[in-house]
């Protein structure tokens, strides 16, 4: 798709007072990086190797060590992983795929494009994932696999679905297209399954200047299928031993990531320590009596794409539209559950079917987390919603809502007490 912002991210500056926090703001990211980032693209330019090339085949080299795997396969997007995963594993017309219905539309879409039938299944309302207590009864004669999103950054619980999957002859393809990095029980996302999928779509933890994408797998025969199928499914020039699509990634995004690559471990402490500052000053303010701030399950290593409050008692709009008014950007990851869909109407699914997706998608709303986000920033934010609750207040049980401890409720300056966590 040819809008970079086509899913109503705020990725520039917020415009207006100085006191304004933007959603994301991918320009603070890339200035530090400007002279390595214009040097790499030099490089590409003198290379005359636009298409895939070596700087690809460096990028999969470094992407198969960080992501702890044998093979990474790149290609043109993380949808296109998605579905070169599937096309990879042998999904065909008429099979089933399982799959959380809370998700990007890409994970589906992916599905239903090979013909196979996505089968929603509703999600642990503590990480947002697919709840694997909630598969068995959904498996037929049909399922062929299970596609598990890690969503905002925190793996879904993979233990049983991967004996599920064993049981029950199953492919596992993870959409880990928000999760680069993270971790279960020290097992990095893309590993944990018969494939991983990736996204470089540039908010993503680790962007490129455009779309882009991978795969990870430690099967090489597997390996050695994507690689034909994101080529037409070439052999040799002019020789095709399956079908397959065009699904290359351009030298310069490799280029872009293969500068970027090395930073990537930084953004994400960056990114754990703004989610424990918010956690700080939320508890701190008392507005976690009105809001559930994001859970970290067992094991897992959160590496934060999202931080995402659940706002109850249907005030969420009401606090986005309160926050966008004083130029607090946020977003709502998802508003429209896939079972809600008009284009799977086609499948079925009644209102109520998966109550959690459904409450969940009511009440989300992500707040800015990117790395280079101040500290000041998030006292904003925090101090900003604190004043929505104060004039919207239910019953907290005696809890008053003062502007939180770290803001003199005069001038809105920082505390001395509250130190940047990132210093
Ligand atoms: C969960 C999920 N799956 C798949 C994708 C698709 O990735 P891309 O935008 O690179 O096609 C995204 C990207 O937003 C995503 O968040």
């Amino acid at each position: 798709m040819a809008n970079v912002v086509r899913r109503n991210e705020s990725v520039t500056k917020s415009k207006g007072e100085s006191e304004a926090v933007p959603f994301f703001d991918l320009a603070r990211q890339s200035r530090p990086l400007r002279e390595k980032i214009v040097r790499s693209l030099a490089r590409v330019c003198d290379s005359g190797q636009f298409v895939l090339g070596p700087e690809c085949v460096r990028l999969e080299e470094t992407l198969a060590e960080y992501c702890q795997v044998k093979h990474a396969v790149v290609c043109a997007s993380g949808s296109d992983a998605l579905l070169l995963a599937l096309m990879g594993c042998g999904i065909e017309p008429g099979d089933e795929v399982l799959l959380p219905s809370y998700t990007f539309f890409a994970t589906a879409g992916a599905v239903w494009r090979l013909g196979a039938r996505p089968v929603f299944v509703d999600i642990d309302p503590r990480t947002y994932c697919i709840d694997p207590g909630a598969i068995a009864s959904r498996i037929t004669s049909r399922t062929r696999a299970l596609l598990p999103v890690h969503l905002y950054g925190q793996c879904a619980d993979m233990q049983p679905l991967t004996d599920i999957a064993r049981q029950h002859k199953l492919k596992i393809i993870e959409d880990a297209a928000q999760a680069i990095g993270s971790e279960l029980n020290g097992c990095r996302a893309g590993a944990l399954g018969d494939v991983g999928c990736f996204s470089f779509y540039p908010t993503k933890n680790l962007g490129s200047f455009g779309d882009g994408g991978f795969m990870t797998t430690n099967d090489e025969e597997l390996s050695q299928r994507l690689k034909m199928l994101r080529v037409h499914g070439e052999t040799k020039q002019y020789h095709h031993q399956i079908i397959g699509f065009n699904s290359r990634l351009d030298a310069f995004q490799a280029a872009v990531l293969n500068a970027k690559l090395p930073h990537l471990e930084h953004w994400i402490t960056r990114r754990q320590a703004n989610a424990r500052f918010y956690d700080r000053l939320f508890h701190e303010g008392g507005l976690h009596e009105h809001i559930d701030l994001p859970q970290v399950a067992d094991g897992r290593r959160h590496v934060w794409n999202q931080y995402v409050i659940r706002v109850p008692d249907g005030q969420r709009d009401a606090l986005r539209e309160h926050l966008a008014q004083r130029n607090i950007g946020t977003q709502i990851y998802y508003p429209v559950p896939m079972h809600e869909q008009p284009c799977f109407k086609s499948l079925g699914y009644e209102l109520g079917r998966l109550p959690r997706t459904e409450a969940a998608a009511r009440e989300t709303l992500a707040l800015p987390i990117f790395p280079e986000l101040t500290a000041h920033e998030q006292q904003l934010v925090v101090t900003r919603i604190a004043a929505f609750f104060k004039n919207n207040s239910r019953p907290t049980g005696g809890h008053a809502i003062g502007p939180p401890k770290f803001l003199s409720a005069k001038t809105g300056s920082s505390n001395s007490e509250v130190r940047d966590p990132r210093r």
